[in-house]
């Protein structure tokens, strides 16, 4: 549940609808879908197995696993791409804040398409505002951290995440009886395979990195927690399952009410953030469901900025355990909100948001990816490491063989190969 709740955040919500609606719809969400299978399963396997295997968290696993410090880079590397991920991330989570205070005062009613872009528009412009939204979820994440409340998060979410669920199946309900939104379906649904280019593709690979948190070590730290008896490819399914439902659940929301409403699918960042006012405003009980929505919607980034915060500090405390100047939990968090705090102000200040975004899902996290399938799939069988423990009874060897033809052929290639389409070698 908690891998769950790293997973599912505005990756789903804000950024699949958006990204879907730029790359054509219907082409980007079958290439997607593969993604999920292709990378998304085989990764999931691998970072809980390398945590659960060691019982550390990306800084340490490497090593503990390798007995040796070759592979040290790829903490290095989840570390600097979660620093770059919450640089922009936090922003979103700001806007979502300020769309919660907004959805409170039911500033939104009665706003039609132009009226909702223009108060966007207007919101990012005002930078000290986008900045004091973005430092709020930073301070709630810090003292999270702080006070070592994970625990507690843990148990709301799992009653604040079903609740999002239900709320969207509510929304996706409502707009399907909106005259007009069958054209979105079929935006949604209909594959246009002229669409399909390949940075369509990179796009779909890194969105599905993104969301599913993988290609960062994040889910190691998870793996670490997990008992011995859990099973290790029953929790990937799940994880993959929930996150991808969830995204889905989310074009089947926006989709529909964009061409209801008349808005345009390939809008950009803004895509969520002025359809969704749009339908809140026809559901029933329009303000209840506006700050309901708006407040489960800044818990789930909550619980995802979370995970990305706690993979820094877990690395700050881990790599100076054996230095002069060690650094204590307390000292990390802060040390860590400091740099995010200043990550964030250069994303709004030098406007360096889709630059974030594109270099960590479409650089940083496949490459980590390649590293730790290069790890698993080569590394750790010249160890005499040969079979990849599963920690499930009964899982057949069909199965192990696939995942090891995936692991050590499939994922790296594939990654590879889109790299190489998309730099023009090929
Ligand atoms: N998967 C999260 C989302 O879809 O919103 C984003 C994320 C969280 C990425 C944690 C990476 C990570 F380590």
């Amino acid at each position: 549940m908690a891998a769950a709740g790293s997973a599912v955040g505005l990756g789903n919500i804000w950024k699949f609808p958006y990204i879907a609606g730029e790359s054509g719809g219907g082409a980007f969400l079958i290439i997607y879908l593969l993604c999920v299978i292709v990378f998304g399963l085989p990764l999931l396997v691998t970072e809980f197995m390398i945590g659960k295997r060691s019982g550390k968290s990306a800084y340490g696993a490497f090593r503990q696993l390798s007995g040796n410090n070759r592979w040290q880079w790829l903490g290095w590397l989840s570390m600097l791409t979660a620093f770059i991920i919450m640089g922009f991330y936090f922003v979103v989570t700001g806007w979502c804040f300020n769309y919660l205070v907004e959805a409170i005062r039911h500033t939104f009613h009665g706003q039609d398409a132009a009226a909702l872009n223009a108060y966007f528009d207007g919101f990012v412009g005002n930078i000290p505002r986008v900045l004091l939204y973005s430092v709020v979820p930073v301070v709630l994440t810090a003292s999270v951290l702080w006070f070592d409340v994970n625990k507690g998060i843990e148990k709301l979410s799992k009653i604040l995440m079903p609740l999002l669920l239900i709320m969207m199946l509510l929304m996706a309900g409502r707009v399907l009886m909106l005259d007009g939104s069958n054209v979105g379906m079929q935006f949604f649904f209909r594959i246009d395979f002229s669409q399909i280019t390949p940075y369509v593709v990179l796009e779909a690979m890194g969105q599905c990195f993104f969301s599913l948190s993988i290609g960062m070590g994040a889910l190691i730290t998870y793996g670490s927690y997990m008992p011995r008896y859990q099973s290790v490819p029953a929790a990937s399914v799940q994880v993959a399952v929930l996150d991808t439902l969830v995204a889905v659940l989310a074009g089947l929301i926006i989709f529909p009410a964009v061409f209801a409403f008349g808005f345009n699918p390939a809008e950009g960042p803004e895509l969520a953030f002025v359809v969704l006012p749009a339908i809140l405003e026809k559901m029933s009980f329009a303000w209840l469901s506006g700050v309901l929505f708006f407040g489960l919607l800044c818990i789930a980034a909550v619980t995802s900025t979370i995970s990305l915060m706690e993979i820094v500090v877990a690395f700050f405390c881990e790599a100076t355990a054996e230095t002069r100047h060690p650094l204590n939990r307390h000292k990390s968090v802060l040390l860590v909100s400091a740099i995010v705090v200043l990550m964030i102000a250069l994303c709004v200040v030098a406007n360096l948001f889709d630059f974030y975004d594109k270099v960590t899902s479409c650089i940083m996290m496949p490459l980590g990816a390649l590293g730790m399938s290069i790890f698993v799939g080569w590394g750790l069988s010249r160890n005499g490491d040969q079979q990849p423990q599963f920690n499930a009874k009964g899982i057949k060897r069909p199965v192990v063989a696939l995942y090891l033809l995936s692991i050590r052929w499939i994922v790296p290639i594939a990654i590879l190969l889109i790299f190489l389409y998309n730099i023009g070698l090929i």
